[in-house]
């Protein structure tokens, strides 16, 4: 065959390939076979010094022609190969942007906030102030300055989630005075902190979150919420604690619920008392829910005792205070009647769209 023809037959050959060569790697192959090193083109290219010199400046040009052609119709043939996957890859990857959007669900504001934000608007409407305070506290605020004794139970690391640098080495239980930092265990010591800041008259209340180590049921939780309450003025008698404690029970949970004083011990007041209200379930006659006691507790108050005073340079002659501390937790529980605290932790989306 003379070089004419081989050349012509080169051409023809890779014109035909190119047609069913489907993937990039054919195409790449393709070129291998024809321009690569020993590819059928370039050993031709390489034989033209052999033939006659007369027939080099044609064998040359058609030669240059062939290459050319086929450079021309690989890239092409590439071209078109990528064009086809992109179509492929649209078609697998379209979307019917017609389609109605996924909803974002919106959730609500939880039941406890919501309760917060009530509480804190009746005492609002009766000229408090709203305070907040840390949740990480000293033993000072939240025991010694509120008048307990360095040994009351409720400094027992049984009773306080404790702070420890150094943890106490193997299993030896913390001991009392391991740490003085802990998790606040109650509201009440924000009374001292915004005594040491803030002169009487002092209409305030702190609502927080607290922490016990206490295992979960029906009735407790280990991290909850109160809220703080604190009056100091001249003249403020313990009719005035009942006259606004009764206020807000009526405005938190209506005029048809009772309330009733009894008396108990809280170091930081003096005298003391626990504040019950009637069950919503049995309407006072008794019931599981109330322990066949027909009242429930919602919170602890009393007359601010004078030691307190004396901790943060208050005159217990010219002023008297009384406090308080409401369980938000018990207060939703008793105004939806919840037969279990756990379900405010939950976060299960059907029983928190109720509210
Ligand atoms: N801090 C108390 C508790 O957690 C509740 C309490 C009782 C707060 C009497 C007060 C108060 O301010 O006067 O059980």
């Amino acid at each position: 065959m003379s070089m004419q023809d081989e050349l012509n037959a080169i051409q023809m050959q890779v014109m035909q390939d190119l047609a069913t060569a489907e993937t990039m790697d054919a195409l790449e192959q393709l070129r291998v076979q024809v321009l690569g090193k020993k590819g059928s083109l370039t050993t031709i290219m390489r034989m033209m010094g052999k033939i006659d010199p007369s027939d080099r400046p044609a064998m040359g040009k058609l030669a240059n022609t062939v290459r050319a052609t086929v450079d021309e119709a690989l890239s092409e043939r590439r071209l078109e190969l990528a064009k086809i996957a992109m179509q492929k890859r649209m078609e697998a990857e379209a979307s019917d942007v017609t389609l109605p959007g996924r909803r974002l669900s919106q959730g609500t504001q939880h039941l406890i906030s919501q309760i917060r934000e009530e509480i804190e608007d009746i005492f609002c409407g009766m000229g408090y102030i709203v305070a907040d305070g840390p949740y990480v506290e000293t033993t000072y605020y939240n025991f010694t300055a509120l008048n307990a004794p360095e040994n009351h139970p409720s400094r027992s690391a049984k009773d306080s989630f404790y702070i420890v640098d150094n943890a106490p080495e193997g299993k030896k239980p913390l001991q009392l005075g391991d740490s003085d930092v802990l998790l606040r265990t109650q509201t009440s010591g924000m009374q001292v902190h915004y005594m040491e800041e803030n002169k009487p008259p002092i209409y305030m209340i702190c609502p927080g979150t607290v922490f016990r180590p206490d295992t979960p049921d029906a009735n407790h939780l280990p991290q909850f919420t109160q809220v703080e309450g604190l009056v100091v003025d001249e003249g403020i008698t313990f009719g005035d604690l009942k006259g606004t404690l009764d206020y807000f029970t009526r405005e938190i949970f209506g005029k048809d619920r009772a309330t009733r004083y009894r008396p108990h011990f809280f170091p930081f007041t003096e005298p003391s008392c626990e504040v019950d209200v009637s069950c919503g379930v049995c309407h006072g006659k008794g019931c599981r829910f109330c322990k066949n006691t027909g009242w429930l507790e919602i919170l602890g108050c009393g007359m601010v005792d004078p030691n307190v005073f004396k901790y943060v340079g208050i005159d217990s002659e010219k002023y008297t205070g009384f406090a308080f501390g409401i369980g938000v937790e018990r207060v939703a529980a008793l105004r939806y009647d919840l037969p279990d605290l756990r379900m405010l932790m939950e976060g299960d989306m059907r029983f928190l769209r109720q509210f």
